[in-house]
């Protein structure tokens, strides 16, 4: 078994100190802190590289930060750090590495994995990945017509499809002519019926993205896209033109007809939602180009650098894990806004819900002991301004304390007249309207001044209240560029791993999934009437189904 932490985190001192510290700050006021220290800011933001973070809009003093780094110190972060970067196997239940880290390494750096040095391989993959995207960005690749590949499908689910859905879609700007990425992942036919209606079999091909090549969604997309190849006049000789793979199951890959040559490995010891940096990543380079392909695994690796060296109180993962900690374990916060303000990285919330849910939505520690306290909050959001104009009234006033991350860049790619000003703009006013509030006495004087008689003034003003005071952070980027978008999604994924840690939970495994996934075969008998149906369902499910079967035509 892994040698991460194991301990009930709530029973260390520094836990217990927090606990004690939070009774203290019960009347800590954000607003009074920084109009008593104006050098708040300065105190409690850091830049590296690309990136600024702002997390001095946090409930925090000199003595939370001392708190919080003790219980990193006492969960042992530091070490488990050096254990993931170095190749142990931390992922407890599946008994492995979990090395997305190493995909980042640049060329020449040894990481041995059962006597094994992987970074030779890693790179040989790249290569090949490289030769492809040549070959299709030059026309060299061609279909059964001889003519060129003009789109490109990726068909996968979760990891298989947000990561690279995702840097394809935020880094749009750097899209190369020629080739257009689509993304196929749910089961649902209209996803197919939809996507159908914008390609030609001929100039099409298909990147089967599965892992484990196993996933039902998947698969099923991928057979009815053959079948669709075949029926739109595709040669079946000449299928190794129009379908590839990325899998660390071959067989299974080969089985379904991919020419082995067609095969890109995956490695067992990348999760799914860590994959974005493998051959998983292939549509993010078909769509971006190799160079900046690159570009986005230096970033990663750069803040993969800065987060195994800065010391805490300039470490931005270690940091953000450690203020998620202090408002979930600490504070009763059960969820976390994740606000993008930049269209590109609209996609941004949905693959942390799965990178973050997936991780750390867990209930024992990695010895199989039950959790007492609370595990990963639930991952929400979007993208700003839009959020303001449907959620973000709860944010402000709604009972629930939601810590949220805003996120904008400096620059944009399309500065259209003062559109980007005003987006700026929007994202900082509305983490200082949570920081600032609105009292009872600045919304009394607030109608007295607009003229409101006395009797309106007192009913109207409760209702203006802001409570104020919830805490967040603001990450600016200097652009999103490969580079940025890769040292930032590797801050999260570090942040996610930080907190893992400290709960003592496997941030790399989801067994959670697999019990709908068998169940979901059994139903699927049931309601095509297969006599194979062998389980008793429950009657709320056998209702369902008899519904379905009742009305379903066709
Ligand atoms: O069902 C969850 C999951 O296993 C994710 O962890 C994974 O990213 C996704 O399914 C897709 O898996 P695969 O790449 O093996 O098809």
């Amino acid at each position: 078994m892994t040698t991460l932490n194991h301990t009930d985190a709530s029973l260390l001192p520094a836990w217990k100190a927090l606990e004690t510290h939070q009774l203290a700050m019960q009347a800590y006021s954000m607003r009074d802190a920084f109009a008593e220290d104006p050098q708040r800011f300065a105190k409690y933001s850091l830049q590296h590289e690309g990136l600024l973070l702002d997390f001095s809009k946090n409930l925090l003093t000199e003595q939370t930060l001392e708190l919080l780094q003790d219980l990193a110190q006492q969960t042992g972060v530091k070490a488990a750090i050096q254990q993931m970067f170095s190749g142990e196997p931390i992922n407890g239940s599946e008994q492995r590495p979990a090395l997305h880290t190493a995909l980042r390494r640049p060329i020449g750096d040894r990481l041995e994995v059962n006597g094994q040095d992987i970074i030779p391989e890693i790179h040989q993959v790249l290569q090949r990945i490289t030769e492809l995207v040549g070959k299709i960005h030059n026309g060299l690749w061609r279909g059964y017509t001889e003519k060129a590949i003009t789109d490109v499908v990726n068909i996968g689910i979760g990891g298989s499809f947000l990561g690279p859905q995702l840097v394809s879609e935020a880094l749009l700007p750097y899209a190369q002519q020629g080739v257009r990425c689509h993304f196929l992942a749910n089961i649902d036919g209209s996803e197919f019926h939809e996507l159908s209606q914008q390609i030609q079999a001929e100039t099409t091909l298909f990147v089967i993205s599965s892992k484990s090549f196993s996933t039902l969604e998947t698969l099923k997309n991928a057979e009815t896209a053959r079948s669709w190849y075949f029926a739109q006049g595709g040669c079946p000789d000449k299928l190794d033109r129009h379908f590839i793979a990325v899998s660390s199951n071959t067989q299974a890959a080969e089985q379904f007809g991919i020419a082995s040559a067609n095969v890109f490995p995956v490695w067992d010891w990348v999760g799914g939602r860590y994959s974005l940096w493998s051959a998983i990543g292939l549509p993010i380079a078909l769509s971006i180009g190799i160079a900046n392909f690159k570009e986005l695994l230096a970033g990663a690796w750069d803040m993969d650098q800065h987060f195994q060296s800065a010391p805490f109180k300039q470490n931005m993962p270690m940091l953000m894990a450690l203020l998620g900690i202090w408002y979930g374990n600490f504070w009763g916060a059960q969820s976390q806004a994740i606000l993008p303000y930049d269209h590109y990285l609209r996609n941004f919330t949905q693959h942390l819900q799965q990178l973050d849910m997936e991780s750390n939505g867990k209930q024992v520690r990695q010895d199989g002991a039950q959790l007492n306290y609370q595990s990963g909050p639930v991952i929400w959001g979007g993208v700003g301004c839009n959020g303001q104009h449907a959620y973000h009234q709860l944010l402000h006033q709604g009972t629930l304390l939601i810590p949220a991350d805003f996120i904008v860049p400096i620059v944009s790619y399309n500065p259209i007249g003062d559109h980007h000003q005003w987006l700026y703009a929007n994202c900082l006013s509305q983490s200082q309207a949570l920081m600032q509030g609105k009292t009872l006495e600045e919304a009394t004087a607030e109608l007295q001044a607009a003229g409101y008689s006395t009797a309106a003034v007192t009913a109207i003003a409760p209702h203006k209240v802001i409570p104020g005071n919830r805490p967040s952070n603001t990450l600016v980027l200097e652009r999103v560029s490969p580079r940025n978008l890769g040292a930032l999604i590797a801050l999260y994924e570090h942040k996610v791993f930080v907190q893992s840690v400290i709960w003592g939970t496997n941030a790399f495994d989801q067994w959670g999934v697999e019990l709908g996934k068998v169940l979901g075969h059994e139903v699927y008998q049931q309601l095509i009437g297969s006599h194979s149906a062998a389980a008793e369902l429950d009657p709320s499910t056998q209702g369902l189904i008899q519904f379905f079967r009742q009305r379903h035509r066709g």
